[in-house]
C-alpha cells in the first residue's frame, strides 16, 4: 500500500521537511541556524535546486525548480523528480518519515511533490524472502492541515493507490496472475467502494459465442475471463456512460507464431497493462467519487501454444458474427479487444477508449516517453486526452486514423485478416478494432510504457502503471466541464 498520508497540526522540530520553495526568498520562513541560513543562501545563490540540511536529528531537504522558460506542465514533472532526491538519503538514514512544507502557495508544486515521493516509494517485494532493512521505504508522509483541500488530497490518494494496485498487477508473474486470479483482484479491491464487479467465466464467454477470446485461449490450460466493472453514482453528470476497455493478456508468448526469448519474453507478463489501466483507473475514480457513469470490460486470457492452440491459417468467427483470418497468433490482443467492443453496443456509449499493450510498433515509433493515441471521437475528445496526459505527464501522441491501414486488413476469404504491413502496424491495429465499433472511439496503445527496463525517477523498473493517472484525470476533467 501506498505511504501513510497524514495532516499534522504543526511541524515538530525533530521532523524531516522537505521544503518546495518558487523563489530563493521563500528560504527565509523556515526555522534555521544562522548558519545553515548562510549555506542554504549560497546553494540558492548559485542555482542549486535540491539542497540537503543534515542536522543531529533531523534532514531538511530544500527543492527550489525555477519555472524559467518552462511550460507548467514540464515544471511539475520537475518537481515530482526533484521531490525524490531526498529519498536515497533518508534511506541511508533509516528515516521512513517526512513532512512537505509548501512555501511556495502553489498546491500544484505540493500535490507534484506527493505524486513522485509516493510513486518513487513502491515496492513489489512479496517475493523476496529477506526484506531489504538496510533501504526501508517512505512509510509516513505529512501533508500540513490547510495546505490541501480534503477533497483534493483524496483525489491524489485515490490515483496513487489505483496506480499502486496497477503497477503490482503488471508485476505479478503469470505464476500468480491467472485470468480467474486477476478477476479475483478485481473483485476484492472493488470491495467496500461503489464499484460493481461481475465476472463472466468461460461457459459465459462460450455461450456468448465470443470467438476472438475462445480462439486465443484455445491453446491454455486455464479458462479465459470477461470482467465487467461499473461505477454508477446517484447523480452522475453523463446521461449515457463512458466506456472503458483494456487488454487482459497475463502472458504473451505469441502463441504458435512464438516470440524469440531474445525479445525478453519475460516482460510479456505486462502483457495485461490496459486491463491495470482500466481497472486502476476506475477504482481511482470510484474511491474519489466522482460523480460519473463509468463502465469498464476486461477480456483476459494468456495467450500460448497448446495441442489446441489456435493456428496461423484459422478463420474465426467474432461476436459480432464477422470472420476473421488469424495470419499471426501473436496478433492476439485485437481479437479479444474487438469482442469486447462489440459488447460494448449494448451500453449505448457517449465514447469508448480501449487501452493496450498492443504493438511492438506503437514502441518502435515514440519509444516509453508516452503513449500513442488514434480514434474517429469528435477532435475536442482526444484533446481534453492529451490535455489530462500532458498534467500528468503520462502524453499521448495523436497519430492517423487513415482508412487506408483498415483496407489493409480486408482477406479475400474471411471479413478481415488479424495483420497488415509492417510499416504503421500501431495503426492497422487501431483500424482492425474500429471495424467492430459503431459509436465515438478512442485507442491508446501503451506497449511503449508498459515495462521499464530501468528507473526512470519516480517511473520505476518493472510494470509502470501508467496509464491509471492519464484516464483518471481525463474522467474528472470530463466530470468538471459537463
Ligand atoms: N503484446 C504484443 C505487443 C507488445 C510488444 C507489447 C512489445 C509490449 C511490448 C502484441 O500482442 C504483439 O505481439 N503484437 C505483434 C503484432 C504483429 C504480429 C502484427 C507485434 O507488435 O509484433
Ligand atoms: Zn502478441
Ligand atoms: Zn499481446
Amino acid at each position: 500500500m501506498i505511504p501513510k498520508i497524514y495532516s499534522p497540526q504543526e511541524i515538530l522540530p525533530d521532523q524531516n521537511i522537505l521544503a518546495l520553495l518558487s523563489t530563493p526568498k521563500q528560504a527565509e520562513k523556515l526555522k534555521l541556524s544562522t548558519t545553515e541560513k548562510a549555506y542554504v543562501e549560497s546553494q540558492l545563490k548559485d542555482e542549486k535546486e535540491f539542497i540537503h540540511i543534515n542536522s543531529y536529528f533531523k534532514s531538511t531537504f530544500i527543492v527550489c525548480i525555477p519555472q524559467k522558460k518552462l511550460s507548467r506542465d514540464a515544471f511539475l514533472e520537475k518537481v515530482r523528480k526533484g521531490s525524490i532526491s531526498c529519498l536515497p538519503l533518508l534511506q541511508e538514514k533509516k528515516a521512513t518519515e517526512l513532512v512537505l512544507q509548501n512555501l511556495s502557495g502553489d498546491a500544484g508544486q505540493l500535490t507534484a511533490a506527493l505524486e513522485g515521493l509516493v510513486l518513487a516509494s513502491y515496492r513489489f517485494d512479496k517475493y523476496l524472502t529477506e526484506k531489504k532493512k538496510d533501504k526501508p521505504a517512505l512509510e509516513r508522509l505529512g501533508i500540513p492541515k490547510g495546505d490541501l483541500s480534503a477533497q483534493e488530497l483524496r483525489w491524489y490518494i485515490s490515483m496513487l493507490k489505483g496506480t499502486y494496485i496497477a503497477r503490482d498487477l503488471m508485476n505479478e508473474p503469470l505464476s500468480g496472475l491467472t485470468a480467474v486470479q486477476m478477476a479475483k483482484i478485481f473483485t476484492k479491491h472493488a470491495a467496500g467502494l461503489d464499484l460493481q464487479v461481475e465476472v463472466m467465466n468461460k461457459q459465459k464467454i462460450a455461450a456468448l459465442k465470443m470467438g476472438g477470446i475462445l480462439a486465443v485461449n484455445k491453446g491454455s490450460i486455464d479458462p479465459p475471463t470477461f470482467s465487467i466493472l461499473e461505477y454508477k453514482p446517484e447523480g452522475a453528470v453523463n446521461s449515457k456512460p463512458w466506456l472503458l476497455v483494456g487488454k487482459g493478456i497475463v502472458y504473451d508468448t505469441g502463441g504458435l507464431s512464438l516470440k524469440p526469448t531474445k525479445d525478453s519474453m519475460d516482460q510479456m507478463k505486462v502483457d495485461m497493462g490496459g486491463a491495470a489501466a482500466v481497472f486502476g483507473s476506475m477504482y481511482a475514480v470510484a474511491s474519489a467519487r466522482l460523480p460519473v457513469h463509468v463502465v469498464g470490460l476486461i477480456p483476459a486470457t494468456d495467450n500460448r501454444p497448446g495441442g489446441n492452440a489456435y493456428v496461423p491459417g484459422d478463420i474465426i468467427t467474432m461476436y459480432n458474427g464477422k470472420t476473421v483470418e488469424v495470419l499471426n497468433t501473436d496478433a492476439e490482443g485485437r481479437l479479444i479487444l474487438a469482442d469486447a467492443l462489440s459488447y460494448v453496443r449494448r451500453y449505448d456509449p457517449e465514447w469508448t477508449l480501449s487501452i493496450a499493450t498492443l504493438t511492438g510498433s506503437a514502441e518502435m515509433a515514440i519509444g516509453h516517453y508516452g503513449m500513442v493515441g488514434m480514434g474517429n471521437a469528435p477532435k475536442s475528445l482526444m484533446q481534453k486526452l492529451q490535455k489530462a496526459g500532458d498534467e500528468v505527464y503520462e502524453r499521448v501522441v495523436e497519430f492517423p486514423f487513415w482508412d487506408e491501414y483498415g483496407d489493409e486488413m480486408k482477406s479475400h476469404i474471411a471479413d478481415y485478416k488479424n495483420i497488415g504491413q509492417r510499416g504503421g502496424g500501431a495503426i492497422s491495429a487501431g483500424k482492425f478494432l474500429e471495424f467492430f465499433t459503431d459509436y465515438p472511439y478512442l485507442h491508446l496503445d501503451m506497449a511503449g510504457v508498459a515495462f521499464l527496463a530501468a528507473d526512470d525517477g519516480y517511473r520505476l523498473k518493472g510494470g509502470s502503471g501508467m496509464g491509471v493517472r492519464l484516464l483518471a484525470s481525463f474522467i474528472r476533467r470530463l466530470s468538471e466541464d459537463k
